[in-house]
């Protein structure tokens, strides 16, 4: 089943991180799922459905879009992967559409998901609809308040959003709710994780199905620019989904430079900081060893970021090896840095990014690439949900 050594072996290890770091309660749940999720993934039915979503429902192929004033200013080649323009407006979708048709053939009917950004949330809540399925989307309560029109959505898609009221009320709190429900429900549910993050086989299913990013970057690239290799891939790392799927098939190519971001909120060193690389040390969350932001007697610390979706004191168990291993680059970005790059990506190229998606446009300050260089960032969100934290941090 290994394919590369940045990919998952079959007990779900990446170099040391990864693993079921499960209860006992939800053994039978991961259980039945890593039994048989290589299989159905492989049954030409199941690819069939998934492609013909992924192209009638979800808009996909997504533009490979050469960014001509993105790259004047910066003077280098710059490509944006267009997954802003996903159906629900953002990566996310393209996991939910594999996990439900998953779910389906395990024959659950009922869907439960966390959510940070609330885009995992609704891209949930989208595939519940679009199937007729039931759909409870956990979600921290400073996350209900800063994107709200993404609750909202949820509700008109169907779905219940149970609030998160532990910890930060952030995303880990969501997760950790998530988890307990499927403690509770483990026959008839199926957990829509949202990340590659969580226990074996998540991180390396939840991978597949964003590996389309990269599948499709390779042969538009070809088009473009008559070779399929970047010289450099970047993505924004929250629990790691799009980031994953950017990379995916250019891991094992070494001449291809991976660069990761990072949030920093108000500074690495500020103690309101989601930038796990710099500050993360080996621990378990959500059932993964992996790099995790913790004190000194293994207490996960409550992590910051501007952006919903980047608020996670982890990372999933493929990012923590890059990291590791050095094959990746991770830079931090600090909120007022992002903010900033935000608006420069909307004024230079009229696309007002997700917040998330903002942290990988600040890299120029941080990184200096030369002229010939392709370089493809993706974009993994559009701004809609975040009109509000931008037009007060703007006072637009
Ligand atoms: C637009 C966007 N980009 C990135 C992320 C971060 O998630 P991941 O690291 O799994 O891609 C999110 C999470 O909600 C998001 O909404």
């Amino acid at each position: 089943m290994k394919m590369s050594k940045y990919q998952a072996d079959e007990k779900g290890y990446y170099g040391e991180f990864g693993g079921a770091f499960i209860p006992e309660m939800l053994y039978p749940n991961t259980e039945e799922l890593r039994q048989n999720y290589l299989r159905i993934m492989e049954e030409p039915g199941f690819q069939e459905e998934f492609r013909q979503l992924l192209r009638d429902y979800v808009g996909r192929p997504t533009p490979l879009y050469y960014a001509k004033r993105l790259s004047e200013k910066f003077n280098t080649r710059i490509y944006l992967k267009r997954e802003d323009l996903c159906h629900t407006g953002a990566h996310k979708v393209n996991n939910t559409i594999g996990q439900i048709l998953m779910a389906k053939k395990l024959g659950k009917n009922r869907i439960i998901a966390e959510t940070g950004a609330g885009q995992h949330g609704v891209a949930t809540a989208t595939v519940c609809a679009l199937m007729g399925l039931e759909c409870i989307v956990y979600m921290g309560e400073v996350d209900i308040a800063r994107q709200a029109p993404n609750v909202a959505r949820m509700k008109m898609l169907g779905a219940e959003v149970r609030p998160a009221k532990s910890g930060s009320r952030t995303l880990k709190d969501a997760t950790n709710e998530a988890i307990r429900d499927w403690i509770n429900n483990p026959v008839d549910t199926h957990y829509i994780i949202g990340s590659v993050v969580g226990p074996h086989p998540y991180p390396d299913m939840v991978a597949r199905f964003q590996a389309v990013i990269s599948e499709e970057i390779k042969w538009q690239l070809k088009e473009k620019e008559g070779r399929e290799d970047p010289d450099y891939v970047v993505a924004c790392v929250g629990g790691g989904s799009n980031a994953a799927g950017t990379y995916y098939h250019y891991l094992d190519n070494e001449k291809v430079g991976i660069i990761a971001v990072e949030a920093a909120g108000k500074g690495v060193e500020s103690g309101e900081s989601a930038a796990t690389s710099a500050l993360g040390k080996v621990g378990i969350i959500h059932g993964s060893k992996t790099l995790l932001m913790q004190t000194g007697d293994g207490q996960i610390t409550e992590p910051y970021s501007i952006s919903a979706g980047l608020d996670y004191p982890g990372v999933g168990p493929m990012h923590a090896h890059l990291f590791k291993s050095g094959r990746a680059d991770f830079i931090p970005i600090t909120d007022d840095e992002a903010m900033a790059a935000g608006l420069m990506v909307s004024q230079l190229e009229g696309i007002i990014p997700a917040i998330e998606t903002s942290h990988a446009f600040a890299i120029f300050d941080h990184r200096q690439f030369r002229p010939e260089d392709i370089v493809v960032i993706n974009l993994s969100g559009r701004g809609d949900k975040d009109l509000q934290t931008y037009i007060d941090y703007f006072k637009l």
